[in-house]
């Protein structure tokens, strides 16, 4: 192992924040010949969602025309020096966070499926919802992916339970209860509440596990996002070249939603767009998972990271199977940010854009300034995906602004 990864390491087991950058990376359009998934998986799921989108509009108030899409804006005062956007997944309809991308696509496939076993044409009809009844979808999350399979499964009339691990926010069980949704609590953490979900479908036929961690529906129906990104770079004449790329920072968990959406940039974009994953340095899983080179099949555990972390959705301790080896020579860099600079700037983004995002969400911006110095390219512009928030009670948020007056 070379002198670099050794660093990365020894800093991720000091808990140290630090930049990997990937000694592996290759041109993009050389990679993407080689993935499970191409340019037309892409389409086919922004298609479905489109011809989908009149009945999203019908069962949800918030997505006025049924598209599960948010704004990008340039921050005006938030930083000085080079362009900052703002991409407002948090805003996002339906489940306030990046992953109703994923979470309302799965169950918007698992819907098509079952009609079209019961020869039913509308999904909100019902008759449709008849049949949803019978029907069982069980997830496991930190808390969004719930939020976003929770709220969807339960508008089409599934049963839906949730399996939540011990970093989920009590605020997002009770909304999730409110919507009908079982919650299933655990003690352990969120490998372990996915293992015992996973399990809790094998013996139930007519259940349906939505798995965070192997889910080709998930991983595509983030990818969608960039489908909508890049008329939104246009109108704000933001052109991302080769030699001025787009650096794109994501808030990252398992690997899923950050995972998907550089697959969908890279396939759009190819290598006029840098894309980091972004993690807590208590829960690195993916960056360790990378330095080490043993992918998912590393925990943070064995190196004796403990896996604490404010960030709730970012509080995984072993990233995914499958989205690892798709990032293996796509993914420019991946790096690690302390949680009390998540709780700086998302003080910071409230006071000065007036942004309500939740702590995880805020990793994107932790980590712009450290990247920026480990890195040689010159962007045209920062992407900061603001993953997750407006859902946040008030009260919580006045909590977590009080806790970061203690910070700076
Ligand atoms: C707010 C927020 N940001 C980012 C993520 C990361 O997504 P993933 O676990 O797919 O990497 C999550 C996951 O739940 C989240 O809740």
């Amino acid at each position: 192992m070379d002198h670099a990864q050794t660093t990365v390491i020894d800093a991720l087991i000091a808990m140290e924040p630090t930049v990997w950058l990937n000694p592996s990376l290759r041109p993009a359009h050389t990679v993407l010949r080689s993935l499970p998934y191409n340019r037309s998986d892409l389409d086919d799921a922004a298609q479905r969602l489109e011809r989908l989108s009149p009945v999203l509009s019908r069962l949800f108030a918030d997505t006025a025309d049924g598209i599960v899409e948010s704004r990008l804006t340039r921050a005006h005062g938030y930083r000085k020096g080079g362009t900052l956007l703002l991409k407002h997944d948090n805003d996002l309809p339906i489940a306030g966070s990046v992953k109703a991308r994923g979470g309302v696509y799965e169950v918007l496939c698992r819907a098509e499926e079952i009609a079209s076993e019961a020869g039913v044409r509308d999904l909100d009809s019902s008759s449709a919802r008849e049949h949803f009844s019978r029907h069982h979808l069980v997830v496991a999350s930190t808390g969004n992916l719930g939020l976003s399979v929770g709220i969807t499964g339960r508008a089409f009339g599934f049963s839906v339970s949730v399996h939540m691990s011990r970093d989920a926010r009590a605020w997002k069980k009770e909304l999730l209860r409110s919507h009908g949704a079982t919650v299933v609590e655990h003690e352990g953490d969120y490998s372990a509440a996915v293992r015992i979900a996973r399990k809790s479908c094998e013996n139930d036929p007519t259940g349906y596990f939505v798995d965070d961690e192997t889910s080709s529906r998930l991983f595509l129906g983030y990818s969608v996002a960039v489908l909508r990104l890049l008329p939104q770079l246009e109108d704000l004449r933001v052109r991302p070249t080769q030699e001025r790329p787009l650096r794109v920072f994501l808030p990252c968990g398992v690997g899923g939603g950050p995972g998907g959406i550089t697959f969908g940039l890279k396939q759009l974009l190819g290598d006029a767009v840098e894309c980091f994953f972004v993690e807590p340095t208590h829960a690195p899983c993916c960056t360790l998972g990378f330095a080490t080179g043993r992918g998912a099949d590393v925990s943070v555990g064995e190196y004796g990271i403990d896996g604490l972390t404010a960030a709730d959705g970012l509080a995984v301790g072993r990233a995914s199977p499958l989205v690892m080896p798709i990032m293996e020579q796509l993914l420019d860099g991946s790096c690690t940010v302390r949680d009390d600079s998540l709780f700086v700037a998302m003080e910071q983004l409230w006071r000065v854009e007036g942004v309500k995002a939740e702590p995880s969400a805020c990793a994107a911006l932790a980590a712009i300034d450290q990247v920026r110095l480990a890195s040689p390219r010159n962007p045209c512009a920062d992407v900061a995906w603001l993953t997750g928030g407006s859902l946040l009670p008030d009260e919580e948020f006045r909590g977590m602004l009080a806790q970061a007056a203690s910070f700076s």
